[in-house]
């Protein structure tokens, strides 16, 4: 009998199983009521005393081997096993949630076009570059402290390259490679060594405007400047302008609009004035239009350049500037709820 024992031990170590229905048979044909195993303990009644003790050690080692076995099969299945996933075809898809246009580009845009209905077309420039186009052709002397090193990133030193501090580079390209008359607005983004707080960024949006022809005069910049603010702001707009200096205007101007947050009569973001700074511009410096070999005699012009967070940030309400940069699905939201 022992021998049957280890014929059938080795009979159920070496079974394989190819589905659930063969294990389920396994259990039957050896641990079943009517099963191998049960009947052998049947027969163990009828084995003589003396060698009970052999044939019941090696019956109980061949019960739980068997047993082993079973749990052994049943788990591998269940690994391998997993239920396939359903897919159902006529669900109905996740709904797609449409992006919107990020804050600074309607803003862009909107003042892009704005000029666009005065004749000016868009131009664009490179981000990186020398010191001739971000300083020396716009009449900065060698000594400007926007040279500095605190200001101005630089990528290379002798001969200097750098981000470009303003869009006014891009007026010396404008000249260089359109011929006249121009005119032309310039949306870019610029790099400055500042901290960042609520007011400012080392990286921000400006746009520069640019007009040389014949006759151009502070009459024609002072009429772009009021259909600018009006058309932006709103027809209430009142506009002024305060002297200034840059090195490539003369005469320059900074231009503040009345406060479209609380109507002129003071408010915490136009800090009680009723007037808020928008711009720079001013009359093209006749060293500019030298400098770029544009015959001084015949022709000016007028330029000015705002900075897109600023206008954004009073057209609507928003107190930090950082806001922008940060992608807050909860800020960029509400500029398309609004519908701009
Ligand atoms: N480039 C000046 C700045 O970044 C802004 C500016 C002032 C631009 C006067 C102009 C201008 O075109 O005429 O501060």
């Amino acid at each position: 009998m022992v021998e049957k024992i280890q014929q059938l031990l080795a009979e159920i170590d070496a079974f394989r199983v190819a589905s659930r229905a063969e294990i389920e048979q396994f259990r039957v044909n050896y641990l079943g009521k009517k099963g191998v195993i049960t009947s052998l303990f049947e027969e163990f009644k009828h084995v003589p005393v003396e060698a009970k003790k052999a044939v019941g050690q090696a019956l109980n080692e061949l019960k739980t081997k068997t047993r082993e076995k079973l749990d052994k099969m049943n788990a591998n299945f269940e690994e391998n096993d997993e239920p396939r996933e359903r897919v159902d075809l006529s669900k109905p898809g996740f709904p797609a949630r449409p992006g919107s246009r990020h804050p600074l580009s309607l803003v862009r845009n909107e003042i892009l076009d704005i000029f666009a209905r005065m004749g000016f077309s868009v131009s664009e420039g490179p981000e990186i570059e020398d010191d001739w186009h971000n300083f020396s052709a716009l009449n900065f002397p060698e000594e400007h402290p926007a040279r500095d090193m605190q200001d101005t990133f630089f990528i290379r030193k002798s001969p200097d390259i750098l981000l470009h501090t303003h869009t006014s580079s891009v007026q010396v390209r404008d000249m260089e490679n359109h011929s006249l008359p121009l005119r032309l607005v310039t949306p870019g983004r610029v790099f400055r060594n500042e901290a960042i707080s609520a007011r400012a960024h080392c990286i921000f949006h400006q746009i520069e405007a640019l007009y040389i022809d014949k006759d151009v005069s502070f009459a024609d910049l002072r009429q772009t400047l009021d259909f600018f603010a009006r058309e932006f702001f709103g027809p209430e707009t009142r506009v002024r302008l305060r002297p200034s200096f840059f090195p490539f205007t003369e005469p320059s101007a900074e231009m503040d609009v009345s406060c479209s947050l609380c109507g002129g009569k003071g408010c915490n973001v136009c800090k009680g004035t009723g007037w808020l700074e928008i711009m720079g511009c001013g009359l093209v410096d006749p060293n500019v239009l030298d400098l770029n070999g544009i015959d001084k005699e015949i022709y000016s012009g007028f330029a000015l350049g705002m900075g897109v967070e600023r206008v954004a940030m009073l057209k609507h309400g928003i107190r930090d500037l950082r806001l922008f940069f940060e992608n807050d699905v909860r800020f960029l939201e509400q500029f398309t709820a609004a519908g701009f």
